[in-house]
């Protein structure tokens, strides 16, 4: 790890888990936990818990769980290294310096190297199109009606004709090849040797919501192909979690965001006076993003481009949007291709009048679906209502379908019990509601069902019990060692336990930082944080006993099944550890 344990320690200690979850959601306390909406998952009644005592949160809804660094990692989208300084910062505690050796924090650094050189490369990228060389990218710019100021605060740069400029100017600052390769922001030749991925285009850095540089597009001036050039996926950039221009919408306290397709488009509406304006940078809008739009807006205006394809992403976002609990807007440019276009033609008060003309995202799916029948011919409205009728058996929540029902009757003049009926009887037909499964949030994720999940459930349950009871330690410990855990995490996480509460105090939170990722942090978080219903609480002793057994058995049969027949002192322990096993079953593992 990065720091050491101590440190880690120290900083996370530092800070209470409680204060900081509440500067982000709405905790309200319930006997000893705090609850609250989750904001890691779509959810109308809270099953988010934040433990004061263990200094940890979990959601029961989706399973993310962790302590004060994990929530920052997941919710700010910190490294390790950065949520460690943030409450480091906010603690006043000094991190030391860092120390060069250790080969483990190799990958928590090379994110923050790629953004260390993406900052020097957008600086580089801006100075050039400052100077002499930049001319062409400051006539592109200024002829696309971007103003001085619309380009310092989106970063815009240049990259000249000259294909190793930036290679030098970063080579310069003492970076190794291997490195610079991760940035994606060079190409390695055989023969030529390292040279820039972008030259002769206008650059536009991609900035994350804490205005890091994490990624650049570039645009050709001509009609040349491919029009716009992309960083690939790197350790800093994840296309699929990011919007272009949220570090600047963010800020906005309207809880209404602008959602379109382009670099060009973000920056024309922004300039216009609409700084709500974010991109998805032309891929399909993925559940990472409407979770991201969800943090900072409510509502969401769709402004895509009006083609075919266009038409299409908003079907498919919409019910993106829904799930994430956001409501969408679709915004009509006609005739113009794009906001950028629509602008440039009409302005920024007609861009507002199209926004305030703004469809509901559900109707406009209808009446996109009616523009395939003609009306007039009773059959093919016949077939029309059919196919509306399927779409409203998607809306799971009645109130909603009801309302739905009742407009999509209004306008096509049908009575709401007919259009009623009609749906009723196609949900008894159609499967389960068909949402964008594709891209699911990696915390509502399936877990994969695993063989050992009921003796994995008897290690958390135990664990969970001793850390909220620490006095039952010396009796569990008589019987239940740290190697009677399933290898990896649980034993990990076990051990550390088990020495925490032999020098006296359980420290759950502690062991979590102990993790390197956030899906590991996660698992951990779950060690402890089962939920134990009242009914077994009430029975502690039972559901202890049971737990043991559980564990202890399938310790013993792993042990059995890898055993040496030829080693006589491992055979002589196991018989030993069966008989312990029979005496066990009938006692009373809490009692003396
Ligand atoms: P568009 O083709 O609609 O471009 O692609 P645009 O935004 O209107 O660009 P201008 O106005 O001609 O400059 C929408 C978005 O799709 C991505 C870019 O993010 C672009 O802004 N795209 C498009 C690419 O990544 N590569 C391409 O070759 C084209
Ligand atoms: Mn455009």
């Amino acid at each position: 790890m990065y720091y050491s344990e101590d440190i880690v320690e120290e900083v996370r200690s530092s800070t209470n888990i409680v204060d900081l979850i509440s500067s982000y959601v709405k905790l309200t306390k319930k006997g000893s936990s705090y609850f609250g909406l989750c904001p890691f998952h779509n959810e109308k009644t809270g099953s988010f818990s934040v433990s004061e005592t263990k200094q940890m949160y979990y959601c029961f809804g989706c399973g993310a769980g962790g302590n004060a660094i994990t929530f920052l990692m997941e919710y700010e989208n910190f490294s390790f290294p950065e949520a460690l300084k943030y409450l480091a910062d906010k603690a006043g505690i000094k991190l030391p310096e860092k120390d060069i050796s250790k080969e483990a924090r190799k990958e928590a650094d090379l994110k923050q190297t790629i953004l260390e050189v993406n900052k020097e490369a957008a600086r580089y990228y801006y100075a050039m199109l400052k100077s002499e060389k930049g001319a062409a990218g400051r006539r592109y710019l200024s002829g696309r009606g971007l103003s001085e100021e619309t380009i310092k605060q989106f970063g815009l740069g240049f990259a000249d004709k000259y294909s190793s400029g930036l290679y030098r100017y970063i080579k310069n600052k003492g970076y190794s090849d291997e490195v610079l390769m991760e940035t994606g922001l060079f190409r390695f030749d055989e023969k030529y040797g390292m040279s820039d991925k972008f030259w002769n285009r206008v650059m536009f850095p991609i900035m994350d919501v804490n205005s890091k540089v994490v990624a650049f597009g570039g645009r050709v001036m001509g009609d040349a192909k491919p029009k716009y050039l992309n960083s690939p996926e790197t350790k800093a950039f994840s296309k699929s979690n990011h919007l272009y221009g949220l570090h600047i919408a963010r800020r906005n306290k309207t809880r209404k965001l602008i959602l379109c397709e382009g670099y060009m488009d973000v920056i024309a509406l922004h300039q216009a006076g609409f700084p709500i304006a974010v991109a998805s940078l032309g891929t399909a809008l993925t559940r990472g993003q409407a979770q991201l739009l969800k943090r900072y807006g409510d509502t969401v205006y769709l402004v895509y481009d009006s083609d075919a394809a266009g038409v299409k992403a908003i079907v498919r976002g919409w019910y993106i949007l829904k799930s994430a609990g956001l409501e969408s807007l679709v915004v009509d440019l006609k005739p113009f291709k794009d906001p950028d276009e629509f602008i440039r033609n009409r302005g920024a008060k007609a861009f507002q009048e199209r926004l305030d003309k703004a469809s509901s995202g559900f109707m406009f799916i209808i009446r996109n679906i009616q523009g395939s029948y003609d009306l007039r011919r009773p059959e093919e409205k016949t077939r029309f209502l059919h196919e509306a009728a399927r779409e409203l058996v998607k809306i799971e929540e009645e109130i909603e379908r009801t309302t739905y029902i009742q407009a999509v009757a209004e306008e096509y003049g049908v009575s709401f019990e007919s259009l009623r009926k009609l749906v009723a009887s196609e949900a008894m037909r159609v499967p389960a509601p068909v949402r964008a499964e594709e891209e699911q949030a990696p915390a509502l994720r399936k877990k994969k069902p695993e063989k050992d999940s009921s003796i994995k459930e008897a290690q958390r349950l135990l664990l969970t019990m001793l850390t909220d009871n620490p006095g039952i330690y010396p009796k569990i410990s008589k019987y239940v060692y740290p190697e009677d855990f399933s290898e990896g995490l649980y034993r990990e996480a076990a051990t550390k336990l088990y020495s925490q509460l032999d020098s006296g105090k359980a420290n759950p939170a502690a062991i979590v930082s102990c993790f390197g990722n956030e899906k590991e942090q996660q698992e951990a978080a779950a060690l402890f944080q089962m939920k134990i219903t009242e009914a077994d609480q009430k029975e502690r002793s039972r559901v202890l006993k049971e737990a043991v057994l559980r564990i202890k058995r399938y310790s013993l049969k792993i042990a059995g099944d890898n055993m040496n027949p030829a080693d006589l002192e491992e055979m002589q322990r196991l018989i030993k550890g069966r008989k312990a096993l029979e005496q066990l079953e009938k006692i009373d593992i809490l009692a003396n």
